[in-house]
Protein backbone atom coordinates (compact mmCIF):
# COMPACT_ATOMS: atom_id res chain seq x y z
CA UNK A 1 0.00 0.00 0.00
CA UNK A 2 1.57 3.50 -1.08
CA UNK A 3 1.68 5.70 1.48
CA UNK A 4 1.82 9.47 1.46
CA UNK A 5 4.37 10.72 3.77
CA UNK A 6 5.38 15.12 5.22
CA UNK A 7 9.10 14.82 6.43
CA UNK A 8 11.05 17.99 7.71
CA UNK A 9 15.26 18.12 7.10
CA UNK A 10 16.61 18.13 9.88
CA UNK A 11 18.73 20.97 9.08
CA UNK A 12 18.41 22.88 12.38
CA UNK A 13 18.10 19.73 14.77
CA UNK A 14 19.84 20.42 18.31
CA UNK A 15 18.89 19.96 21.62
CA UNK A 16 18.16 23.66 22.71
CA UNK A 17 16.21 23.00 25.91
CA UNK A 18 15.57 19.62 27.73
CA UNK A 19 11.78 18.08 27.72
CA UNK A 20 12.23 14.40 27.64
CA UNK A 21 14.61 12.25 29.59
CA UNK A 22 16.49 11.60 26.49
CA UNK A 23 17.49 15.16 25.98
CA UNK A 24 20.72 16.63 27.58
CA UNK A 25 22.55 19.93 26.75
CA UNK A 26 25.67 18.40 26.90
CA UNK A 27 24.94 15.42 24.43
CA UNK A 28 24.33 17.20 20.99
CA UNK A 29 23.56 15.55 18.29
CA UNK A 30 26.10 15.12 15.05
CA UNK A 31 24.84 17.58 12.08
CA UNK A 32 26.40 15.20 9.65
CA UNK A 33 24.91 11.55 10.96
CA UNK A 34 21.52 13.23 11.28
CA UNK A 35 21.30 13.87 7.59
CA UNK A 36 22.70 10.82 6.55
CA UNK A 37 20.28 8.72 8.74
CA UNK A 38 17.54 11.04 7.79
CA UNK A 39 18.17 10.77 4.37
CA UNK A 40 18.44 7.07 4.31
CA UNK A 41 15.16 6.73 5.64
CA UNK A 42 13.81 9.24 2.96
CA UNK A 43 15.07 6.54 0.54
CA UNK A 44 13.99 3.91 1.96
CA UNK A 45 10.49 5.23 1.49
CA UNK A 46 10.48 6.84 -1.95
CA UNK A 47 13.07 4.20 -3.51
CA UNK A 48 12.33 1.04 -2.19
CA UNK A 49 9.11 1.08 -1.30
CA UNK A 50 7.84 3.92 -3.75
CA UNK A 51 6.07 6.09 -0.78
CA UNK A 52 5.47 9.31 -1.93
CA UNK A 53 7.48 11.91 0.25
CA UNK A 54 6.54 15.86 0.67
CA UNK A 55 8.76 18.16 2.51
CA UNK A 56 8.15 21.02 4.83
CA UNK A 57 10.66 23.34 5.60
CA UNK A 58 12.43 23.79 8.90
CA UNK A 59 12.59 26.97 10.57
CA UNK A 60 15.35 27.88 12.54
CA UNK A 61 15.03 27.62 16.38
CA UNK A 62 12.28 24.79 16.10
CA UNK A 63 14.48 22.08 16.27
CA UNK A 64 11.88 19.18 17.01
CA UNK A 65 9.94 20.05 13.95
CA UNK A 66 11.89 17.45 12.11
CA UNK A 67 9.65 15.26 14.41
CA UNK A 68 6.84 15.89 11.92
CA UNK A 69 4.23 12.83 12.86
CA UNK A 70 3.91 15.09 16.47
CA UNK A 71 2.07 18.17 14.45
CA UNK A 72 -1.29 16.12 13.92
CA UNK A 73 -3.24 13.80 13.53
CA UNK A 74 -5.02 13.09 9.92
CA UNK A 75 -7.25 11.10 9.45
CA UNK A 76 -10.10 10.27 6.38
CA UNK A 77 -8.65 13.76 4.85
CA UNK A 78 -9.13 15.79 8.58
CA UNK A 79 -6.14 17.19 10.80
CA UNK A 80 -6.72 17.33 14.29
CA UNK A 81 -3.45 19.77 15.05
CA UNK A 82 -1.80 19.45 18.04
CA UNK A 83 -1.49 21.37 20.55
CA UNK A 84 1.65 21.42 22.29
CA UNK A 85 2.33 20.50 25.90
CA UNK A 86 5.62 22.68 26.36
CA UNK A 87 5.89 26.12 25.13
CA UNK A 88 9.00 25.20 23.16
CA UNK A 89 7.31 23.19 20.84
CA UNK A 90 3.84 25.45 20.26
CA UNK A 91 5.39 27.48 17.40
CA UNK A 92 5.49 24.69 15.02
CA UNK A 93 1.82 24.18 15.22
CA UNK A 94 1.39 27.36 13.34
CA UNK A 95 4.06 26.47 10.81
CA UNK A 96 2.53 22.76 9.92
CA UNK A 97 -0.90 24.64 9.63
CA UNK A 98 0.47 27.00 6.94
CA UNK A 99 1.83 23.98 5.26
CA UNK A 100 -1.49 22.22 4.92
CA UNK A 101 -3.20 25.01 4.04
CA UNK A 102 -0.95 26.04 1.50
CA UNK A 103 -1.11 22.12 0.00
CA UNK A 104 -4.66 22.21 -0.22
CA UNK A 105 -5.69 20.42 3.58
CA UNK A 106 -8.71 22.31 4.63
CA UNK A 107 -10.16 20.82 7.30
CA UNK A 108 -8.27 22.15 9.91
CA UNK A 109 -9.45 21.75 13.79
CA UNK A 110 -7.05 22.23 17.41
CA UNK A 111 -7.85 20.23 20.51
CA UNK A 112 -8.45 22.48 23.51
CA UNK A 113 -6.70 19.97 25.35
CA UNK A 114 -2.76 19.06 24.85
CA UNK A 115 -2.41 16.73 22.11
CA UNK A 116 0.48 15.62 20.71
CA UNK A 117 -0.31 14.10 17.46
CA UNK A 118 1.13 11.44 15.85
CA UNK A 119 3.35 11.38 18.94
CA UNK A 120 0.51 9.97 21.17
CA UNK A 121 -1.96 8.37 18.34
CA UNK A 122 -1.90 5.34 16.28
CA UNK A 123 -4.71 4.26 13.84
CA UNK A 124 -5.19 0.70 14.10
CA UNK A 125 -7.73 -1.04 11.46
CA UNK A 126 -11.24 1.17 12.10
CA UNK A 127 -9.98 2.18 15.77
CA UNK A 128 -7.35 4.68 17.37
CA UNK A 129 -5.01 3.96 19.86
CA UNK A 130 -3.83 6.74 22.20
CA UNK A 131 -1.61 8.04 24.85
CA UNK A 132 -1.80 10.06 27.58
CA UNK A 133 0.31 11.34 30.95
CA UNK A 134 3.26 12.91 30.29
CA UNK A 135 2.33 14.94 26.81
CA UNK A 136 -1.19 14.48 25.58
CA UNK A 137 -4.12 14.81 27.80
CA UNK A 138 -6.89 12.00 28.25
CA UNK A 139 -9.51 14.89 27.84
CA UNK A 140 -8.11 15.10 24.47
CA UNK A 141 -9.20 11.73 23.54
CA UNK A 142 -12.66 12.55 23.21
CA UNK A 143 -12.05 15.53 20.90
CA UNK A 144 -10.12 12.93 18.87
CA UNK A 145 -13.68 10.60 19.43
CA UNK A 146 -16.01 13.61 18.54
CA UNK A 147 -14.23 14.79 15.31
CA UNK A 148 -13.15 11.43 13.89
CA UNK A 149 -16.11 9.30 15.08
CA UNK A 150 -14.05 6.80 15.76
CA UNK A 151 -13.15 4.41 18.98
CA UNK A 152 -10.27 5.98 20.58
CA UNK A 153 -8.70 3.16 22.92
CA UNK A 154 -7.17 5.62 25.77
CA UNK A 155 -3.39 3.97 27.49
CA UNK A 156 -2.10 5.53 30.64
CA UNK A 157 1.48 6.34 30.14
CA UNK A 158 3.50 5.73 33.32
CA UNK A 159 7.85 5.91 31.81
CA UNK A 160 9.29 9.19 31.43
CA UNK A 161 11.31 7.96 28.78
CA UNK A 162 8.66 6.71 26.79
CA UNK A 163 6.98 9.90 27.48
CA UNK A 164 4.97 9.58 23.90
CA UNK A 165 3.03 6.50 22.89
CA UNK A 166 4.93 5.96 19.79
CA UNK A 167 8.06 5.05 21.61
CA UNK A 168 6.25 2.10 23.00
CA UNK A 169 3.80 1.03 21.18
CA UNK A 170 3.40 0.18 16.84
CA UNK A 171 1.07 -0.89 14.88
CA UNK A 172 1.89 -3.14 12.33
CA UNK A 173 -1.17 -4.35 10.25
CA UNK A 174 -5.05 -3.88 11.14
CA UNK A 175 -4.96 -6.42 14.18
CA UNK A 176 -1.23 -6.90 15.27
CA UNK A 177 0.75 -4.39 17.43
CA UNK A 178 4.18 -4.33 19.23
CA UNK A 179 4.39 -2.85 22.63
CA UNK A 180 6.21 -2.71 25.67
CA UNK A 181 4.17 -3.60 28.81
CA UNK A 182 5.86 -1.75 30.74
CA UNK A 183 5.24 1.93 29.43
CA UNK A 184 1.93 2.17 30.40
CA UNK A 185 -0.04 0.89 33.66
CA UNK A 186 -1.38 -2.69 33.93
CA UNK A 187 -5.74 -1.87 33.24
CA UNK A 188 -4.31 -0.41 29.76
CA UNK A 189 -2.23 -3.20 29.26
CA UNK A 190 -5.38 -5.19 30.07
CA UNK A 191 -7.81 -2.77 27.62
CA UNK A 192 -5.25 -2.91 24.86
CA UNK A 193 -4.96 -6.74 24.99
CA UNK A 194 -9.00 -7.18 24.90
CA UNK A 195 -9.17 -4.96 21.93
CA UNK A 196 -6.40 -6.22 19.60
CA UNK A 197 -6.46 -9.57 18.42
CA UNK A 198 -2.31 -9.38 18.24
CA UNK A 199 0.07 -8.00 21.00
CA UNK A 200 3.39 -8.55 20.35
CA UNK A 201 5.61 -7.89 23.16
CA UNK A 202 8.80 -6.41 23.21
CA UNK A 203 11.47 -5.57 26.03
CA UNK A 204 12.73 -3.24 27.88
CA UNK A 205 15.60 -3.14 25.92
CA UNK A 206 13.99 -3.66 22.34
CA UNK A 207 12.19 -0.23 23.01
CA UNK A 208 15.43 1.52 24.24
CA UNK A 209 16.87 1.22 20.60
CA UNK A 210 13.42 2.53 19.41
CA UNK A 211 12.77 -0.40 17.50
CA UNK A 212 8.99 0.27 18.51
CA UNK A 213 8.96 3.55 16.50
CA UNK A 214 8.49 2.29 13.35
CA UNK A 215 6.41 2.49 10.30
CA UNK A 216 4.60 -0.08 8.73
CA UNK A 217 2.12 -0.67 5.83
CA UNK A 218 0.49 -3.66 6.99
CA UNK A 219 3.33 -6.16 5.24
CA UNK A 220 6.42 -4.22 5.68
CA UNK A 221 8.27 -2.61 8.46
CA UNK A 222 10.39 0.45 8.46
CA UNK A 223 12.43 0.46 11.95
CA UNK A 224 15.55 1.03 14.05
CA UNK A 225 18.42 -1.37 12.89
CA UNK A 226 19.18 -1.18 16.87
CA UNK A 227 17.66 -4.75 18.19
CA UNK A 228 18.22 -7.62 16.40
CA UNK A 229 15.91 -9.32 18.78
CA UNK A 230 12.64 -7.24 17.77
CA UNK A 231 13.35 -7.90 14.32
CA UNK A 232 13.49 -11.38 14.61
CA UNK A 233 10.22 -11.10 16.26
CA UNK A 234 8.50 -9.25 13.29
CA UNK A 235 9.68 -11.13 10.72
CA UNK A 236 8.47 -14.28 12.97
CA UNK A 237 5.17 -12.61 12.66
CA UNK A 238 5.50 -12.90 8.72
CA UNK A 239 6.68 -8.63 7.90
CA UNK A 240 9.33 -8.13 5.85
CA UNK A 241 11.44 -5.90 8.01
CA UNK A 242 13.78 -2.47 6.59
CA UNK A 243 16.22 -1.82 9.21
CA UNK A 244 17.79 1.32 9.30
CA UNK A 245 19.75 3.63 11.46
CA UNK A 246 18.50 5.93 13.37
CA UNK A 247 19.74 6.23 16.94
CA UNK A 248 20.55 10.27 16.07
CA UNK A 249 17.43 10.97 17.28
CA UNK A 250 17.08 9.37 20.02
CA UNK A 251 19.03 11.65 21.68
CA UNK A 252 16.06 14.22 21.39
CA UNK A 253 13.77 11.10 22.25
CA UNK A 254 13.04 9.99 18.27
CA UNK A 255 13.35 7.64 15.63
CA UNK A 256 11.81 6.31 12.44
CA UNK A 257 7.84 7.01 13.34
CA UNK A 258 8.59 10.50 14.75
CA UNK A 259 10.54 11.48 11.46
CA UNK A 260 7.10 10.54 9.50
CA UNK A 261 3.87 12.25 9.01
CA UNK A 262 0.95 9.62 7.45
CA UNK A 263 -1.31 11.43 5.37
CA UNK A 264 -4.91 10.09 4.87
CA UNK A 265 -6.56 11.81 3.08
N1 LIG B 1 12.32 16.17 21.52
C1 LIG B 1 10.99 15.84 21.12
C2 LIG B 1 10.03 16.01 22.28
O1 LIG B 1 10.40 15.74 23.39
C3 LIG B 1 10.94 14.46 20.58
C4 LIG B 1 9.63 14.09 19.99
C5 LIG B 1 9.66 12.75 19.35
N2 LIG B 1 8.43 12.45 18.74
C6 LIG B 1 7.72 11.32 18.92
N3 LIG B 1 6.67 11.14 18.19
N4 LIG B 1 8.04 10.43 19.84
O2 LIG B 1 8.91 16.41 22.14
Amino acid sequence: MTKNILMCEPKYFDIEYEINPWMKLTDQPSDLTAEEQWHKLLGIYTNELGWNVKFIDPVKHLPDMVFATDCCLMLDGKIMLSKFRYPERRPESERYKQWFIDNGFNKIKQTSNFFEGGGDTMVCGQKIIAGYGFRSQLESHKELEDYFSREVISLKIVDPFFYHLDTSLTVLSDDTIAFYPGAIDEPSQELLRSKIPNCIEATLEEAQGFGLNAVSDGKTIVTSDANQSLIEKYRQAGFTVIPTPILEFRKSGGGVKCLTLELRS
